[in-house]
């Protein structure tokens, strides 16, 4: 099951505080993660990596609240970036932007120049036209902008298509073929300064062989630069590794990098300074979505559970088909349930949250969505007019108010009217 999350007396705590409790207080949907959750998918990282040279940047894009970034910031974490919006947050949180990567492939020449002027750790450069761009910024400000390549390894990440990167006919990075004569044309602009490689081959993968596939290419890729006489000082291995949320076994962090750096050993570049790029790995599984049932529904063919989440709360069973556990907040030992498909009230059949689901539910209970602390509050939009929801952080028994929920007044504070 998800850590940190368990009934007692058949009511459902993340850490010691009563879920039920917190649904009655902010209303529902409500976003609760567990910071207790977050730290020990941290430590697990911090005990692969123990007496190494590493830079852990939380790739941000996962869950952007300001707090869960100030959490990460305080534990010396970095973070990896894809905007200027980004970027922001980090400084607002505290977050140390000489710990910052900055990757994507479609900054802007602004987003470059805030970026320089925080000073930044690292560019993460995806293509050679961004390059240039890139290096006419920083020479306008007479600086040199630290970059690392990303190349596409061409592995197979074996996730789902849209989330899987490092392929071929993917938009992300350098081929791998053309990394060589990139890394060429980087050393000799004037505005760049080449410190490291990159790459990032999909997310939510759950086996070793695509991480240690990506490991072995990107070492001699690393070897062919230096021999053309570039110094690579760090080696970023992007993120990627998976959650369970429907009985998946992804390998553990610490698991993995102990074998990744046994690799890394073994082919002599043991005393290289690495960098990650974890997401969902340090905070899927800290976070649930709660909703209440708003109507039973029974259909010819499928019965109905109307909740008042929907797909613009948490848009990955909308998008990807993405399996999401959905459990009752207060368990009702020995009753059967019926098999619900259960939905949101937005305007599309695609909004499902959960489908042919067991469920012993009434009007009024309360579900959790399980496994909701990445992609899913962090991708919400205000379709159909529905205002964000609001956002807890648990700490033991105490819970933190992280995010007030919106109101209609902020949906359209930026419209106006058209004057007559
Ligand atoms: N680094 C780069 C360059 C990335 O593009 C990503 C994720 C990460 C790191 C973090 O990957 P993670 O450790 O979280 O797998 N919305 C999708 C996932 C999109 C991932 C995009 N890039 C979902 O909900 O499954």
């Amino acid at each position: 099951g998800q850590p940190q999350l368990h009934y007692r007396d058949q009511s459902l705590y993340l850490e010691d505080c009563h879920l039920t409790d917190l649904a009655r207080k902010h209303g529902t949907p409500l976003y609760v993660y567990s910071k207790g959750a977050m730290l020990d998918a941290l430590a697990a990282y911090q005990r692969g990596f123990a007496g190494r040279r590493v830079q852990i940047c939380y790739a941000m894009k996962a869950n952007s609240s300001l707090a869960v970034l100030q959490l990460f910031a305080r534990q010396g974490c970095g973070f990896d970036i894809v905007s200027g919006g980004e970027l922001e947050r980090v400084l607002a949180a505290g977050g140390d932007p000489a710990k910052v990567i900055f990757s994507g492939v479609g900054k802007t020449r602004a987003e470059m120049h805030q970026a320089l002027q925080a000073g930044i750790g690292c560019f993460n450069v995806e293509s050679e036209a961004e390059l240039e761009v890139l290096s006419n910024v920083a020479a306008s400000m007479g600086l040199r902008a630290p970059v690392s390549i990303r190349v596409n390894p061409n592995v197979d990440a074996k996730t789902h298509p849209y989330i899987s990167t490092g392929l071929k006919g993917n938009k992300f990075g350098i081929a791998h073929e053309h990394t060589l004569a990139t890394y060429q044309r980087a050393a000799q602009l004037p505005g760049l300064r080449v410190v490291g490689i990159d790459c990032h081959i999909g997310s939510q993968i759950t086996e070793e062989t695509p991480f240690m596939d990506a490991l072995e290419r990107m070492l001699d890729l690393v070897a062919a630069i230096e021999a053309a006489g570039i110094a690579i000082h760090h080696i970023d291995f992007g993120g990627g590794l998976g959650i369970n949320y429907n009985g998946d076994t992804p390998p553990a962090a610490d698991a993995l990098w102990a074998k990744l750096l046994a690799r890394l050993d073994a082919r002599g570049y043991g005393d290289r300074q690495l960098m990650i790029e974890p997401g969902r790995s340090l905070v899927g599984n800290a976070g649930v979505c709660l909703t209440e049932v708003l109507y039973l529904k029974p259909g010819e063919q499928k019965n109905f559970c109307v909740v008042d989440a929907a797909m613009n709360d948490l848009p990955r069973p909308a998008m990807y088909q993405a399996y999401h556990a959905i459990v009752p907040l207060h368990q009702q030992p020995g009753a059967e349930g019926t098999l619900y498909d259960v939905v949101g009230p937005v305007c599309e059949s695609g909004d499902w949250l959960g489908r042919d689901r067991q469920l012993a539910v009434a009007p009024g209970d309360q579900l959790a969505v399980l496994s909701a602390g990445a992609y899913c509050s962090a991708m919400g939009s205000t379709y159909n007019s529905r205002p964000r929801p609001a956002e807890v952080l648990v700490d033991g028994a105490r819970a933190h108010l992280i995010r007030a929920r919106e109101g209609v007044v902020e949906l359209f504070r930026n419209e106006r009217l058209v004057g007559g």
